[in-house]
């Protein structure tokens, strides 16, 4: 007999997508540049196939367009971030009008089409002027970024009810200052310890101008990248080294973005190694007094954990590292077409641990993909074949259903992403839309899973 898996009503069907993988114009109607348009032009040959973000799926002239796909493929919800650089060139003073003009139309657009805008301020992309200040290594960048954060809560916030401050905030600082996959690219924990601690703060910061404005209906929330610690075994060294995984990589941010402080064994860990942030005592009464409305949950693999054989050598670089080593589970399930683990039951296990130890906070699943490399191959009379996405989504929506049914309180599910788009140093390598775009001709084309997706949206689940 088949399975149904039914959702609440009103569950949000839709996806996630961000400015500088989708917009392309990047030097156009007077955009700034941001980190990627200028690392870009340094060290072109980092990126796959040598492709920089200069006209990415192209969005920003053919929005009206994809708002009708996305409305074609039942999407009632869409998260996409603004711009900093383009609302506001070089990070600070004046707006630019023809930004304004874009995201509005995005937004009515969207708004037209019953889909309802989620709009993030943050997605990996400072502005080059304000990284060549310290970025959010700065005071002086955080107050910038507040009060761009206030201008777009000002200019969108009478149609746009759902805001995230941030997308992944861990992912710049451990790109950016630890391992080498964001600018400005250097090695230095202590420096990624204090650019963590200070989008918190920047978080905050947001949160309470938003809250200032009293915008009817609204929430604020943050999207963070929840990556379950699963130790090797039972023995105590193997669990101690998930342990700190987890405080280092999901507690750093969860903790204090939902319940307004550190975890203790968090602040006792970076004190034993001289590695605690600068702060004041008034930043941590900013933190604890303005703490997120909800939870955006991106999840795409699992971090997999054991003690470390072999001491750190104690002239090395200190990173993370340190304190645990990766453990490849012998028949583990990997995606063949990019390189990741699968292991749907994830899903499950951060969504019980936000219900246990979280207050249950409202919570969507913000980001879920499986990214493919060479999706041409799968094509069929015109149409990629991904069933192997379909079968994906499938496996995580049954967990997410279970998760629901005990009780957690999620809204929606989005997928990663809409349409094939530009990734950061892996430019259209790997391929995780619904819809496929051609960057030669920017024709798009919907894959076999996004008919798939339309028919989900419409019965509000599937069945199995
Ligand atoms: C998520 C990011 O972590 O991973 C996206 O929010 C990104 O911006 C996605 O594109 C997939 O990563 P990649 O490198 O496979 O494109």
């Amino acid at each position: 007999m088949a399975k149904e898996y039914k959702f609440p009503e009103g569950f949000w069907w839709g996806s996630a997508t961000s400015a500088t993988q989708i917009e392309g114009a990047a030097s156009e109607d007077g955009k700034g540049m941001n980190v990627w348009d200028y690392w870009y032009k340094q060290v072109p040959n980092r990126f796959f196939n040598g492709v920089g973000p200069e006209v990415t799926s192209d969005f920003y002239h053919r929005y009206k367009e994809d708002i009708k796909l996305m409305k074609e493929i039942g999407h009632n919800s869409f998260r996409f971030s603004i711009s900093w650089s383009r609302l506001i060139p070089g990070g600070v003073g004046e707006v630019n009008k023809k930004a304004v003009d874009f995201y509005n139309n995005v937004i009515n657009e969207l708004l037209e089409n019953d889909i309802m805008p989620i709009a993030t301020l943050f997605h990996f992309d400072m502005p080059i002027e304000m990284q060549h200040i310290g970025g959010f290594e700065s005071r002086q960048v955080l107050e910038n970024y507040k009060n761009y954060a206030k201008t777009c809560f000002e200019l969108f916030g009478d149609r746009v009810k759902r805001w995230i401050t941030f997308n992944e905030p861990i992912v710049p600082a451990e790109g950016g200052y630890l391992y080498n996959f964001h600018y400005p690219d250097i090695v230095d924990f202590k420096k990624a310890i204090q650019v963590c601690f200070n989008t918190v703060l920047a978080s905050a910061m947001a949160i309470s101008e938003f809250k200032k404005l009293e915008i009817k209906d609204g929430k604020i929330g943050i999207v963070l990248n929840l990556t379950p610690s699963y130790p090797r075994s039972n023995h105590p060294a193997d669990l101690k080294a998930a342990e700190i995984a987890d405080l280092l990589f999901n507690r750093s941010f969860l903790d204090p973005c939902v319940k307004g402080e550190y975890p203790d064994k968090l602040v006792e860990l970076l004190k034993s190694y001289n590695h605690l942030p600068v702060y004041t005592e008034d930043d941590l009464e900013l933190i604890k007094n303005n703490t997120v409305d909800y939870l955006g949950v991106n999840y795409y693999q699992p971090r997999r954990v054991k003690a470390k054989e072999n001491m750190p050598n104690p002239y090395g670089v200190f990173t993370p590292d340190w304190f645990f080593d990766e453990y490849v589970m012998p028949g583990r399930r990997m995606n063949p077409y990019r390189g990741w683990e699968i292991y749907e039951k994830g899903i499950y296990d951060i969504l019980i641990n936000v219900r246990d130890n979280y207050g249950n906070i409202e919570s969507y699943i913000s980001e879920n993909g499986m990214g493919v490399e060479g999706e041409e191959r799968f094509i069929k009379d015109g149409v990629i074949q991904d069933d192997y996405r379909i079968d994906f989504i499938k496996g995580h929506l049954k967990w997410l259903h279970k998760a629901i049914e005990e009780g957690c309180n999620v809204k929606g599910y989005h997928l990663w992403s809409f349409m094939d788009n530009w990734s950061f140093l892996n430019a259209y390598k790997n391929r995780y839309g619904l819809v496929s775009v051609d960057i030669t001709t920017q024709n798009r084309t919907i894959k076999k899973s996004g008919y798939w997706y339309k028919e989900l949206a419409k019965n509000n689940g599937f069945s199995e």
